[in-house]
């Protein structure tokens, strides 16, 4: 029925038992690849995402040169506040500023929400052609950053090691924050739908900043949009949720619609299958610095690792995005290792 010559990512989503599973690495795309970085001193960082052949192109390179499962396109997930109307500015080797940020009620009811696709067709296009020039080898993964990990960039304005204004201004004015964050759930849904229809076969919501909320805020600021997300997109294509750092609500989200839930490597095997009672394809979750680690250190903790998660439910994963450091042989040998498991 499918028309993917390797169709192990949507295998392990469905729960078939494999002999092997399913690799990719999150920001695959971009990074440390030496011809990512021969492409970023031509064009700045909104122009590779904005021009669908670029965007292509660079989505293809890990699958033609680590031989990864699954292409992730190339974006970003501040294209949402973008296409909202914010400025979003790539400082480079700085990371995201947004000049202008939210403060008050006028400017959340100023954010925009219709017309989303034609706002961001460029990544329906991007998706379109790269599915295209895939012609079925691997299947195409789409993403959004969750709402949470939106709402801390829009408050903030850019990085931070707390992110404690966006924390005080959902502590200090709870009405505004829900009503931003429902902005962005329903922007995201429109969105992420787009995507399924322009050929993504999985689609993942990074919530990269979940893990700075208590377990009992995660319920309040993460939760619930996660779970609006999970169950409106996936009539249309798996969904899989990364809530980074929040392994405490492995067990409430593995109740959700999601197909698949992403893990950093915070939490064990072990302890991850237990709270999500072995009901869902876990995702993850080799720590992306020990990728600087010796290459037959790598091999034999990869093979541990596929040990302890098994080889039903599980997408073999870094447990969040590979280093800008990481040797290109490494990121390989971490790939090679998951495939050659079991032979
Ligand atoms: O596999 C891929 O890399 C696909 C593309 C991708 C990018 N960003 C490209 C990018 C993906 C999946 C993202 C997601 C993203 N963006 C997240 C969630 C994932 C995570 O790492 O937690 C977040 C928090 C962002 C926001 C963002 N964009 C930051 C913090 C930065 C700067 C630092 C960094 O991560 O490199 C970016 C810039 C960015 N997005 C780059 C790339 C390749 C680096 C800039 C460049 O290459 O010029």
């Amino acid at each position: 029925m499918s028309e993917l010559k390797n169709d192990l990512l949507l295998r392990a989503l469905k729960g078939e038992t494999l002999s092997r599973p399913p690799v990719w690495m999150m920001r695959q795309a971009g990074r440390y690849l030496p011809d990512y970085i021969k492409l970023r001193q031509k064009y700045d960082f909104f122009t590779r995402v904005q021009t669908p052949e670029l965007a292509c192109e660079i989505t293809l390179q890990p699958v033609d040169q680590v031989g990864v499962d699954a292409a992730i396109i190339f974006s970003d997930i501040l294209v949402i506040p973008q296409a909202m109307g914010m400025e979003v500015l790539m400082e480079e080797g700085k990371g995201p500023l947004l000049p202008n940020v939210v403060k008050t009620a006028a400017d959340i009811d100023a954010l925009q929400t219709d017309a989303v696709e034609e706002r961001l067709a460029y990544v329906m296009n991007a998706l379109a052609l790269t599915k295209k020039e895939l012609n079925g080898r691997v299947p195409l993964i789409g993403f959004a950053g969750a709402p949470w990990t939106l709402l801390c960039y829009m408050i903030e304005g850019k990085g931070s090691k707390t992110f404690d204004k966006a924390k005080q201004f959902c502590f200090t004015q709870p009405e505004l924050a829900y009503r931003l964050l429902q902005k962005i759930t329903d922007v995201t849904i429109v969105y992420l739908k787009a995507q399924a229809k322009a050929g993504a076969n999985m689609v993942q919501v990074f919530d990269s900043w979940s893990g700075m909320l208590s377990p009992a805020d995660f319920k309040i600021y993460a939760q619930p949009y996660l779970v609006q997300i999970a169950d409106a997109v996936s009539p249309d294509v798996p969904v899989t949720l990364f809530p980074k750092g929040s392994w405490y609500a492995l067990g409430d989200l593995s109740k959700t619609s999601a197909a698949g839930l992403g893990l950093d490597w915070s939490v064990t095997p072990q302890l991850a299958r237990t709270m999500t009672n072995n009901s869902i394809t876990l995702q993850g979750n080799f720590d992306p610095s020990k990728l600087l680690a010796p290459i037959p250190q790598i091999k034999k903790e990869v093979n541990e690792m596929i040990d302890a998660f098994g080889t039903t439910r599980y997408i073999a994963n870094l447990g969040h995005g590979i280093l800008p450091n990481v040797p290109v042989d490494h990121a390989r040998a971490f790939v090679d290792a998951v495939k050659e498991y079991g032979s």
